[in-house]
Formats: C-alpha cells, sequence, structure tokens
C-alpha cells in the first residue's frame, strides 16, 4: 500500500485528471521522462514482457512464474483472463508489490462481442452495416471494460481471397474497401471518442501484415506478393487503422518478403511508422518472436534483437525480449534507445488508457453484474445477426415459413448450444444461449409444431469431427448412421418442410483449421440426399466460417440460406429470417467458388491478355471442367422482397482533376415484403501505367424500403476514389478513361463512362 501511494503522490502533479481530457502530449513526455528515468534496465525490458495467464490459451506455449515476475518488475501485461476478481489482484501485486508499482495493462480477444456475442467478424461484414458494426464493438468494449479488460486484439484486417484458410472467419472477406470501413468503424467503436473513458478500450490492428494470403490456404504458411499488390489490395485496412488512431498493431506469423514480419524492419518502421505515421505500439502474435528460429533467422538472442530493431515493441509469450535483451545490449546488438523507444510507446499506452490515473479504474466489481449481456446489448446482438445471413436461393419462395407449419429440424447443428457464438468467442457464456431447436419451438409456440432429429454427425470421420468441435464444443453423436438418418427421414415424412441445419462446426473454421475441400460434409451431404427423397422442400441453413463449394446443394436443394455463426443471439435471429419477420439482407463479401480449384478466386482481379467470360475456348484463359465465373459473387444476396434499379445517371461524363460528379440511381422495392438493399459502386481505370482491376468496390449504401418505396441513391465520385500505388507505390490518380458500375452485387451492374 505505502509503494502505491508513494507512486501516485510523486506523480501527482502530473496525472490530475489526465484521463478526464485528451492526451496534452508534453505532459505525458514529462510524466513519462520521470518515470523512465527512475526504471532500471530490467524494469524497461519488464514492460515490453507479455505472457499469458489464465485460463485461455491460444497457443501451445504457457508462461510460468508469472506472479514472480510481475513482482520484479519483468511484466508489461497479461491477457486472456476472465473476471475482475482474478485481474485485480495481479493488478495489485503489480502495483503494491513491483518497486516502482506501475499498473499492468490487460488485453484480450474480444473479437466479435464480448459474453453478448456478434456474429463472427466475416459474417458482420456480410451486413454491410458500419453503423452496426461500429455499435458492436462498442458494446464489445462496454461489457469488456465492465470486466477488467482495457486491450482488445481486435479488429483482424486480414484481407483474404483464400477460403480454405481457417481465419477468413475472422476478418471482413475479401475487398480492401469495405475491409478499411469496416476496421474505421470497430475501432470508432472499441476506443470511442476518448480512450481514457472507463468504457473504451485500446485496438489492436491484426495481423501486419498480409497474414491472410497463406500459400495452400495452409495457416502460418509463407505469403510472397509484389508490393504494388500489397499497397493496392491488402494493406487499405492496416492503414484505415492508422488513420483511425489504432492503439496498437499486431505482427503477423507469415513471412513478407522472405523475412518474417515480426523482424520485418521495411514493414514495422519504413510502412508502418515512416510511411503512415503509427505512433501506437506493437505487440508480436503469440511467441511469433522465438517463432522466428524455425524460420530460419537465428536464436533467440539474435530473433528478439532483430525484432526490437525492426520497430516491435512488446513480446506475447516468447520470452525472447525478458531473456535474452540485456546480453543484447552488452554485446552492443541492440541499442538502449531501441529499448527506451519500446518501453515508452508501452507507458504511453498505459497513460492513454488512463491506467497511471487510477490502475483499479477498469476494476469496478459493480459494473459485470450490470453492462454484461444485458437486454440492449442482446437486441443489438439480435438485430445485427439478422443482417449478416445471405439468401443465396430461394426457389418457389419456400422462405419465410409460415409458424402454422409442422416444420422438421434436422442437422447435426441444429440443437447445439456450445456450436452457437462462433470461433474466437472466448468470453462467451454458452449455457446461456439457446440452440437453435429452442428458438424455433419459441418462435411457432402452440402455433404450429417443430419436430427434431440429429440425422447425422458433422462427418464420418470422428478424428476430422473431434478436431473440428475443440474447446467444448463436442456434438458426436454415437448412434448407428443409418439408425440417425432413418428417425430423421420419419420424421421428414410427417411435416410440410425440413430445415436442415448444416454445414461447419464453429472449430472447423478459425485458427489452425485450414481445410483443403470446401464442401459440405460427406455424412451431412448423404443426409440431404436421403431428405430429397421424400419429397418435401428442403430449407438450407448452412452454418460457416469460410467460402464453402456448394454447387451440389445449388443444383439440389431449393432455399439455401448461409447464417455463418450468428453469436450468442443467433438462434432466435434466425427464426426472425426464417418466419419472415426480417427479411435476409446480407450480401456475401467473398466470392463463392465452384469448386476448390477456381481458388484464389475474387471478383477484382486483373484481365488478362486473353480474357474469357465464357466456359472453354482453346487458348483463352480458362479451365477445361469449369467456367471462370463464380458460383455466386461477391456482393450477392437475395432478400424476400425484389429491387429494381432504375438507369443510371452522371452528372457528368468529364470530371475535372479537383473536382467531383456524382452517380444516380433510384432503388424501388417492387415486391410485397419490407427489405433492406445494399447499393454497390464499382470503378474501373481503363487504362493505367500497371494493369488495373476489372473492378473496385468504391462505395455503397444500405438502404430499407418498404413495399412499392423508391430511393434516390447518389453517390459522389472524385479523384480520391480514382487514386492506387503505381509502380515507385506513389499515390496517384492518372487522367484518362473511367467506368462507372451500379448494381445489387459486383456481377449485375450497369455501367457508364467518363474522362478525367
Ligand atoms: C492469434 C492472435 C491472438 C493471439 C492471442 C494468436 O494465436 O494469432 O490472433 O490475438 O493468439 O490470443
Amino acid at each position: 500500500m505505502t509503494r502505491m501511494r508513494n507512486f501516485l503522490l510523486a506523480m501527482a502533479l502530473v496525472s490530475i485528471s489526465m484521463a478526464a481530457q485528451a492526451v496534452d502530449q508534453a505532459k505525458m513526455d514529462r510524466f513519462i521522462d520521470d518515470l523512465m528515468g527512475k526504471m532500471t534496465l530490467q524494469e524497461k525490458i519488464g514492460q515490453l514482457n507479455l505472457p499469458v495467464t489464465g485460463d485461455i490459451i491460444t497457443g501451445s506455449t504457457v508462461s510460468g512464474d508469472v506472479v514472480g515476475k510481475i513482482r520484479a518488475g519483468q511484466v508489461g501485461g497479461l491477457f486472456n483472463m476472465k473476471g475482475v476478481k482474478s485481474i485485480r489482484q495481479l493488478q495489485e501485486v503489480a502495483v503494491e508489490q513491483s518497486r516502482l508499482g506501475i499498473p499492468l495493462i490487460f488485453g484480450m480477444d474480444v473479437i466479435h462481442g464480448y459474453e453478448t456475442v456478434f456474429p463472427i467478424p466475416f459474417a458482420m461484414s456480410m451486413s454491410w452495416d458500419m453503423e452496426a458494426i461500429k455499435g458492436s464493438a462498442r458494446i464489445a468494449s462496454v461489457e469488456a471494460t465492465a470486466d477488467g479488460i482495457c486491450w482488445t486484439f481486435s479488429p483482424m484486417v486480414d484481407i483474404c481471397r483464400e477460403p480454405r484458410w481457417g481465419r477468413m472467419s475472422e476478418g471482413s472477406g475479401e475487398d480492401p474497401f469495405l475491409g478499411a470501413a469496416i476496421c474505421r468503424a470497430m475501432i470508432e467503436g472499441y476506443q470511442g471518442a476518448d480512450l481514457a473513458d472507463k468504457r473504451s478500450m485500446m485496438a489492436c490492428v491484426k495481423h501486419f501484415a498480409l497474414y491472410g494470403a497463406p500459400e495452400a490456404g495452409r495457416d502460418y504458411n509463407t505469403v510472397d506478393m509484389s508490393h504494388v499488390r500489397m499497397f493496392n489490395e491488402y494493406f487499405p485496412p492496416y492503414k484505415a487503422g492508422v488513420d483511425a488512431g489504432a492503439g496498437s498493431f499486431m505482427t503477423s506469423f507469415n513471412v513478407i518478403d522472405y523475412i518474417p514480419a515480426t523482424g520485418n524492419r521495411w514493414l514495422m518502421t519504413e510502412v508502418l511508422r515512416d510511411r503512415w505515421g503509427f505512433d501506437g505500439f506493437v505487440v508480436t502474435d503469440y511467441t511469433a518472436i522465438s517463432e522466428m528460429t524455425n524460420h530460419g533467422m537465428g536464436d533467440l538472442q539474435t530473433v528478439s534483437a532483430m525484432a526490437l530493431k525492426a520497430g516491435t515493441d512488446m513480446d506475447m509469450v516468447a520470452d525472447g525480449f525478458l531473456g535474452t535483451l540485456e546480453k543484447s545490449l552488452a554485446e552492443g546488438k541492440v541499442s538502449i534507445q531501441d529499448i527506451d523507444k519500446a518501453c515508452r510507446r508501452i507507458l504511453e499506452a498505459k497513460y492513454k488508457l488512463g491506467l497511471f490515473d487510477d490502475p483499479y479504474r477498469y476494476l469496478d466489481s459493480k459494473r459485470a453484474s450490470k453492462e454484461i449481456y444485458t437486454a440492449e446489448h442482446r437486441a443489438a446482438a439480435r438485430q445485427l445477426a439478422t443482417e449478416t445471413f445471405v439468401l443465396l436461393q430461394n426457389k418457389d419462395n419456400v422462405l419465410p415459413l409460415q409458424r402454422t407449419a409442422k416444420i422438421a429440424l434436422v442437422g447435426p447443428l441444429a440443437n447445439t448450444r456450445a456450436n452457437m457464438p462462433g470461433t474466437w468467442s472466448v468470453a462467451a457464456a454458452s449455457d446461456r444461449y439457446s440452440t437453435l431447436l429452442e428458438a424455433m419451438r419459441r418462435a411457432v409456440g402452440d402455433r404450429g409444431q417443430v419436430m427434431y432429429a440429429k440425422g447425422c454427425n458433422v462427418c464420418y470421420d470422428a478424428e476430422l469431427e473431434k478436431n473440428s468441435t475443440m474447446f467444448g464444443r463436442e456434438m458426436r453423436d454415437n448412434r448407428p448412421v443409418d439408425v440417425m438418418r432413418d428417425e430423421a427421414v420419419r420424421i421428414a415424412r410427417e411435416c410440410d418442410v425440413i430445415v436442415a441445419a448444416m454445414g461447419e462446426p464453429s472449430e472447423m473454421s478459425g485458427e489452425s483449421s485450414s481445410r483443403s475441400s470446401l464442401t459440405i460434409l460427406d455424412a451431412q451431404k448423404d443426409l440431404l440426399t436421403a431428405l430429397l427423397a421424400t419429397g418435401k422442400p428442403i430449407v438450407l441453413l448452412n452454418f460457416s466460417g469460410r467460402a464453402t463449394v456448394m454447387d451440389w446443394e445449388v443444383e439440389n436443394i431449393p432455399t439455401i440460406m448461409n447464417v455463418w455463426f450468428g453469436g450468442s443471439e443467433a438462434a432466435d435471429a434466425i427464426c426472425d429470417v426464417v418466419f419472415g419477420d426480417v427479411a435476409p439482407s446480407g450480401k456475401l463479401t467473398v466470392t463463392m467458388p465452384r469448386n476448390e480449384g477456381q481458388i484464389p478466386i475474387y471478383y477484382n482481379h486483373l484481365n488478362t491478355g486473353r480474357p474469357n467470360p465464357k466456359w472453354f475456348t482453346k487458348y483463352t484463359s480458362n479451365y477445361l471442367d469449369v467456367p471462370n465465373d463464380a458460383l455466386f459473387p461477391f456482393g450477392y444476396g437475395l432478400s424476400y422482397t425484389t429491387f429494381e434499379y432504375s438507369p443510371m445517371t452522371l452528372s457528368s461524363n468529364t470530371m475535372p482533376v479537383d473536382g467531383s460528379i456524382t452517380a444516380t440511381v433510384t432503388v424501388t422495392n417492387t415486391g410485397s415484403h419490407e427489405g433492406a438493399e445494399v447499393v454497390q459502386l464499382y470503378i474501373r481505370d481503363m487504362v493505367g501505367s500497371i494493369a488495373r482491376p476489372v473492378k473496385e468496390l468504391k462505395g455503397f449504401q444500405r438502404i430499407s424500403l418498404k413495399p412499392g418505396e423508391s430511393r434516390t441513391v447518389t453517390f459522389t465520385i472524385d479523384r480520391e476514389m480514382l487514386k492506387f500505388y503505381n509502380q515507385d507505390l506513389e499515390y496517384v490518380c492518372e487522367p484518362g478513361d473511367f467506368q462507372v458500375m451500379i448494381g445489387p452485387n459486383s456481377r449485375d451492374v450497369q455501367s457508364l463512362d467518363f474522362k478525367l
């Protein structure tokens, strides 16, 4: 206690009410100069150390003697501990038992909500609803800070055109423009107007960089691409994170230009800090420093020095900084300036969070019971979830269902609770969430009937199922295959309609969950075949964390809706849409391939010298055995109603270099259901100094229309929208011819030309 009082007294002059106002740089500098003046070398290095403790472990290494290290001033922060009580205990050790009483920063993977779980980020992107996404991050922040967390390892903004990679589920899909908008929205939600607000937490943009482009879709694998592609197609969301004021960045596991990101000076210093002006701190991913040894970069001492010199500030779990930097300093392999720089950045983050003002400011034991998993938060999660479902086809308008219908609910995902929130929901309290069966019975009440049979396991291979249902999400049923199937077919025969809850269990996507085959799994496909033979209409609700291959299903199943993983309120949200209280409005943020051989397939590709929009023609760019185009294009999604687009108009077909023009279209709801539409604007630069994509998303507006209602949607086009990074990585727009396209998805567009 005395030590803490002394510390607070010593700092009193500079700390008075600092948390209440935006950070005064000079004042912060004085405070940190003063503090660092008192720190030993070991204490400075200690600030750069981020061990893991608690019961949520996300890697294969676990840190030892954390309490002893905190006491010795060898820990800067901790992550993935849940609950004020346990966090407070460790903060007390830091503040009251370490020599200088420097508070710890507590981080967590609060990826898509806390106990109120929002849809997985990939699903959230399908809503194209920036306000709702921002709102989800705000709610996550309110709940996490009520539980002691002040730093989240989110947003994950890795552009991904690689659905074999399981972590597609954690990002916003394939498009850099949309990805950048979502990154901004998330940071605004997490950090709020003032980081020192007790309900704000610091964001961490990850994984810098290019983690979403691993060779062969295998997690952690090599990434290699041109700088032009990096800057134009993969970097925009990270840069948006800097521009939005993100407090921290996380390195990625992969190599970039053959150097692991964590030790890549070009990336961490020249691009991130010098070019983009990032002034926060950089933390590594889990053991990313020691993993550089496997990349062939040298022993722990060498790679730790390399990481620090590259511009990495904090070492997550590897113990590389803690164990070797003192020696490296003595041997001249790093300088005291390198260590001071990193230490200062971490202390600045703590200062901005108000932790020096009050180290216990996020540890108010009264908040959790009032602010976590509230009715209001749950309503927001449910509403957003309804916006994320993508209706892929609805032949004969099987959806929406009548509540009076007799429904056969089947499939391995129909009655699982733990599976609903989706991957990376470490704070989830799954026992409080509904299964789809429960929600459906609730929604129907005594008006209709919902019969249930599981029908099959996730797949025939028990080992594959085990590895895809980890972390308490197991659901294996040991009954014989035919017994389960016959039961499902029997109830299907008795019902009016079959709802099949199928696809991937939640841990089949996420970290270390790559797949080489993206089809609906064998046991489920066989069940679908048996159900088809009953002749009853089938609605396939496809749960997944990535783009799946569904050519067979599209051919055979009349109605397919992708529901991804909708979070804690997913079950009720699915019912809202299935029974037509809300029309589906999600639009794909990923291109759906016809088969795995088309990967990578993405809408904003370059043209070849021998383009072929149709199927096979000799000596053009195509396949012998599959068309070039997607099963469903980027931006695609149906509603229960129909929207008609008027012809587009341009305010002018020439645009002055410093001026702007507008593109306008009127959209009318021509059906009989209220619905929301995402109107999309694409632009093509017809001639450039480098090859330019066939189209790029440059604007979108989500609008809601009642039956018969029309809305005029106007996009302003200016030179910023026409810029790209040229061969010399200068950000330029080049005068010439452009094509503007507007439509309900990236394929079905109308276009007009203009000249800059
Ligand atoms: C993941 C990160 C995560 C970290 C901490 C790593 O395995 O790649 O995304 O933030 O663990 O849990």
